[in-house]
């Protein structure tokens, strides 16, 4: 059963969740429990919302509006985000609302990763076999956010999940209620991300001319 929406547009804390199989998980469940009720954060569950995958723009770009922190938890999928999550990316973040010379409407914002992994941390080093440690993995996501001119604030992450054990995973969601509070007094003292700009050329021609 997901979780009912947390829906206040004012809200400063948005976070997206995107599991595709949330009644089976532990952790990302774990940690949605944690935080509901909580007058400042605003949950929106995409699996939830769009079990046809059919993303409701307009409503997305508007729920990213009032947010100051964007929470992205998600389990890793194949060395990257769900489908579902990668899919709002695509069609959420597009030129003139979160890139290009006049899509500024992410610009200031703080973006945290959240995420799990079955692999341990050993796993994700030169001698585990996965061979590279778990940032390398994210880089796609710290260049996503630099392109949107929003700060990457470092990832909160759950290594062995599926081993994990119920204590482990109740003190790894209260670390996750804790970096809500602390997260944006962090970024606060971190200096103004600039906006990288991508020239025309470079741009899909296919979202040329959308309205934003
Ligand atoms: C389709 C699929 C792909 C996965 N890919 C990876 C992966 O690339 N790397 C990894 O460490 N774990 C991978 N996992 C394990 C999940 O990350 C892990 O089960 C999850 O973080 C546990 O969180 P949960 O309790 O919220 O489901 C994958 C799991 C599934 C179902």
């Amino acid at each position: 059963m997901p979780l009912p929406p947390q829906s206040d547009p004012a809200a400063p804390v948005l976070i997206l969740a995107a599991h595709p199989d949330l009644a089976h998980s532990r952790v990302t469940r774990a940690l949605l429990s944690a935080v509901h009720g909580q007058p400042h954060v605003r949950v929106r569950d995409l699996y939830a919302l769009y079990p046809d995958y059919s993303i409701d723009v307009h409503a997305e770009k508007e729920a990213l509006r009032a947010a100051k922190l964007l929470v992205w938890l998600h389990p890793m999928h194949w060395y990257g985000m769900p489908a579902l999550m990668k899919l709002w990316v695509d069609e959420v973040l597009s030129v003139g609302f979160a890139y290009g010379s006049s899509g500024h409407a992410l610009h200031g914002k703080d973006l945290w990763l959240v995420m799990s992994t079955g692999g341990s941390q050993h796993a994700y080093s030169p001698e585990g076999y996965n061979h590279h440690p778990v940032e390398e993995f994210l880089l796609p996501y710290a260049q996503t956010a630099a392109l949107c001119g929003m700060r990457f604030v470092p990832p909160l992450l759950l290594h062995s999940a599926q081993k994990a054990s119920d204590e482990e995973i109740q003190a790894h969601a209260r670390r996750f209620v804790e970096g809500l509070t602390e997260v944006p007094h962090w970024c606060d003292l971190q200096p103004e991300p600039a906006q990288e700009e991508v020239p025309n050329e470079d741009r899909p021609a296919s979202q040329e001319g959308v309205p934003v």
